[in-house]
């Protein structure tokens, strides 16, 4: 019997399976607003047979997006153009989620394809970014942040509520924050990008504290019964890897005490000049301890895209959630290939009816 294919429930929320897409953005929106390329691909998507589908990072505000092309939940009307989206995802038998963001000094990037760098100074295009620090990210991205006062955090945090409201609105069962890869949520965390030496910065406790009165704001909008997660990366490889993850550990504790009722385990991308053990699954065993010693239910992703790794995570007890990205991008149906690999029961019927009916009959 495989572990994958085996149901899951968060709250009230019920999934079909452990397989989940997880937030891929696609720089295709036009002013943070969604359009028939996002409903194509999340439909096509969430026909494959995926538990849940989450919707790529979505800003809180125009100045968290990391690209002109990023989509953007900062309005009621921004917030009401995912409902296509939503029902798509629904009708196809998914859970449709959403994770909101904010990109900090990462932000005002040109599109990975045309550059993954931060626009020129002197383009129109591009907009002042806010990080706790005026300190900026390097390699591409050396746009210098303005360091956020305590006014921009509060409005930061509120943005953060109001967007989760609108998400709610929009019908989405599945809410992520976005805490990690060097954006905003993350740079508070990382002392690499947070020097302040106000009740922000410094101590491990102060540095988390933007994080988790944003949880704890948003968790008193986000329904009790939804599913509210958090996307945080718990290690650099920048050389003390043991230290930041016991912080870490720590602080994914006091996320569950605040409300938070899952944690997507990834890596916090803060600064460029790190050696990332890239491989297949590599973040499985941190995924475990992060588990095991903080005993909350664990998503992770990169590189669990073979139908054998993704049932072994979930065998072995290092993943609840496999989160499979690229693959997805590559084969929309990865999931039925994966039951079929798997030597699940009828594998045709993790697809619609209109596909499965003529693959199980000739
Ligand atoms: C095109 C693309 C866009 C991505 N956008 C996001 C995003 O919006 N939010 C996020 O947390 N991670 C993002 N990621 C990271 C993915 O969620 C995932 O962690 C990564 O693709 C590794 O998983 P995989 O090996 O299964 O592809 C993105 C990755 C890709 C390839």
């Amino acid at each position: 019997m495989s572990a994958l294919f085996q149901p899951f429930k968060l709250k009230d929320v019920s999934l079909r399976n452990r397989i989940a897409v997880p937030p891929m953005c696609q720089y295709m929106a036009v002013e943070g607003k969604v359009n028939d390329w996002h409903l194509s691909h999340y439909a096509s998507i969430a026909r494959g047979g995926a538990g849940l589908v989450i919707v790529e990072a979505t800003a809180v505000s125009p100045e968290g997006r990391i690209t002109p092309g990023c989509t953007g939940i900062w309005s009621d009307a921004l917030g009401q153009a995912f409902v296509p989206v939503v029902q798509a995802i629904k009708a196809a038998g998914a859970v449709p989620g959403i994770q909101i963001g904010h990109a900090g000094r990462k932000a005002s990037a040109n599109r990975p394809w045309e550059g993954d760098d931060h626009i020129a100074a002197d383009d129109a295009r591009g907009w002042d970014t806010l990080s706790p620090s005026a300190i900026a990210y390097g390699r591409g991205l050396p746009k210098v942040p303005k360091a956020m006062s305590l006014d921009d955090i509060a409005r930061v945090r509120q943005d953060f509520v109001n967007a989760a409201v609108r998400a709610r609105e929009a019908g989405f069962e599945w809410l992520e924050l976005h805490f990690a890869h060097g954006y905003l949520g993350q740079s508070f965390f990382s002392a690499h990008a947070n020097q302040r030496d106000d009740l922000y910065g410094g101590s491990v406790e102060n540095r988390a504290r933007f994080l988790l009165e944003t949880l704890r704001a948003v968790r008193e909008v986000w329904p009790e019964h939804l599913a509210l997660t958090v996307r945080f990366g718990v290690l650099e490889y920048d050389g003390r890897d043991e230290e930041t993850l016991m912080e870490s550990i720590g602080v994914v504790r006091q996320f569950k005490d605040s409300g938070m009722d899952m944690i997507s385990v990834t890596i916090g991308f803060t600064i460029p000049e790190v050696q990332i053990p890239w491989g297949p699954a590599f973040l499985g065993p941190i995924a475990k301890r992060v588990r095991e010693e903080a005993a909350v239910p664990v998503s992770s992703a990169w590189g669990f895209g073979t139908p054998a790794l993704a049932e072994q995570a979930v065998k072995d007890g290092q993943l609840d959630l496999v989160m499979v990205g690229r693959s997805h991008l590559v084969n929309p149906h990865w999931t039925y290939q994966a039951a079929k690999e798997l030597g699940v029961e009828r594998p045709s019927w993790t697809l619609p009816a209109p596909y499965a009916h003529w693959l199980e009959r000739y």
